[in-house]
This record gives structure tokens, C-alpha cells and sequence, in this order.
């Protein structure tokens, strides 16, 4: 897929939602994706595969070359699968959805660790922008709005207090440093974590995912451009 700039009256429309680990970009992009009956691509879940094909060939995920050659010999391909009246992108490893594997705190930290190369950020860049084939998309992840889809009129981020973004993993039965990977997540050289351009921030710490959802809802069919 060429790196063409989106025209909306042309391509699908692409919502990009960003933010910090556990701030409600999953829960609140499927509520959206929902509503709109556009299809979820859920990037993060996407490194989380590869971290978790590194672990499972035993493969040093502090070795960068060696994650990109696996990277670059990795045998995937993209489907949209309908559950529960959500449309959502799944990046298949030999045709195998690993949904449950890549939720533990070892694949999140060893995930945070292979998305700082340069290398697998370009795979996953143009694997991203390839779901485009599945129509209007709600993309969540750290670099949808300022790196895989930046011509998007489009962009969220969403954030929460440290203390509410942990108590959230923790009542899904995870217990990581969030702090320690937010901070892998924003320094890193290449498409680090960080509010794109022109992007609308929302803070949902007293928030329950039905009032972030509408406020994004209202959001988008504000900017939604009027068909003449
Ligand atoms: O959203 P998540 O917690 O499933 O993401 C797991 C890790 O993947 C996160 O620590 C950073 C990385 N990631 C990324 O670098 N860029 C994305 N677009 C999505 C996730």
C-alpha cells in the first residue's frame, strides 16, 4: 500500500485513539467501533504477538537484530472477524490467534521492548495501514495519530491518574509497572508515545467508559464531514 495521504471523500475514515497503558483505549475504541459499525484494530495487541512469537522461539527481545530478522521472516496474514457485533482486525501467526498468551505481564513487558525498533515500528506500520482493506477503522494504540495514519482529521488521546490507571489492571487481574513501561513507551527514538498534533486529550480518571465513549461520539460527529 502506497504511503498516499487519506483523502476522506475518497478512503475510509480512520479514528485514531492513543494514550497511556490502562487509560480505556481498548473498552472505549470497541464502544465506539460499535457505534459507528466501523472495524477495531487493536495495534497494541499486534506487538503483543510478536513479543509473544519472540518468547516462544526463545529469542533475546533485548536484541534488536535479532527481533527484526524474526520480524522480517514471520509468516502472518490480517483478518476481520465479527464477535459479538463488533468487526475486529486480527493479526494471525501461522493462522493462530494467540487472544489469551499476550495479556500476561511478561509479554507486556517484553512488548514494550521490541516496539522501541526501528525495524518492527516500519512492519507494523504498513501491516497497520494495509487494515484500511477492511473500510472506516477505529485504530487504537501510541503512535495511530502521529505516525501510521497522521493525515487522520481524527485524533484522540486518552489519559488517567497513575493510581486509577493500575487499579484498573489490577481488577483484570494483571499487576504491572505501568510508570516503568509509559516511560519505555514515551522515550524511545523512533514513534514514541506522545499527543499528536491537533489531538483532542481526555482525561477520564472520573469517568466511567459510557461518558469517555460519548464524549468521543460527540467529538467525531462534530468533525465529521457533511456529505453535499
Ligand atoms: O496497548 P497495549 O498495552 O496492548 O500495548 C502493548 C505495548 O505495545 C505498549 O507498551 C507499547 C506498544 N505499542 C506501541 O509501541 N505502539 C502501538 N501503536 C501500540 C502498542
Amino acid at each position: 500500500m502506497s504511503e498516499i495521504f487519506l483523502n476522506l471523500k475518497k478512503h475510509p475514515i480512520v479514528i485514531a485513539i492513543d494514550g497511556t497503558s490502562a487509560s480505556g483505549k481498548s473498552t472505549n475504541a470497541k464502544l465506539v467501533a460499535k457505534a459507528l459499525g466501523y472495524v477495531y484494530v487493536d495495534t497494541g495487541a499486534m506487538y503483543r504477538t510478536l513479543a509473544w512469537h519472540c518468547l516462544q522461539k526463545r529469542v533475546d527481545v533485548h536484541d534488536a537484530k535479532v527481533v527484526a530478522a524474526l520480524c522480517r521472516k514471520w509468516k502472518t496474514s490480517l483478518e476481520c472477524v465479527e464477535k459479538n457485533h463488533l468487526r475486529a482486525v486480527h493479526l494471525l501467526v501461522e493462522n493462530y490467534f494467540p487472544e489469551q498468551e499476550i495479556r500476561t505481564s511478561e509479554v507486556s513487558a517484553a512488548t514494550s521492548v521490541i516496539a522501541a525498533v526501528p525495524k518492527v515500528r516500519d512492519w507494523m506500520k504498513k501491516k497497520q495501514r494495509e487494515c484500511i482493506q477492511f473500510g472506516n477503522l477505529v485504530m487504537e494504540g501510541r503512535d495511530i495519530g502521529t505516525n501510521v495514519f497522521p493525515e487522520t482529521d481524527f485524533k484522540f488521546y486518552l489519559d488517567a491518574k497513575l493510581e486509577e490507571r493500575t487499579a484498573r489492571r489490577a481488577a483484570d487481574g494483571v499487576h504491572e509497572n505501568l510508570a516503568a513501561r509509559d516511560l519505555r513507551d514515551s522515550q524511545r527514538a523512533s514513534a514514541p508515545l506522545m499527543i499528536a498534533l491537533g489531538a483532542k486529550v481526555i482525561n477520564n480518571s472520573a469517568m466511567t467508559s459510557e461518558q469517555t465513549s460519548q464524549l468521543l461520539l460527540e467529538e467525531i460527529r462534530r468533525l465529521m464531514p457533511v456529505e453535499k
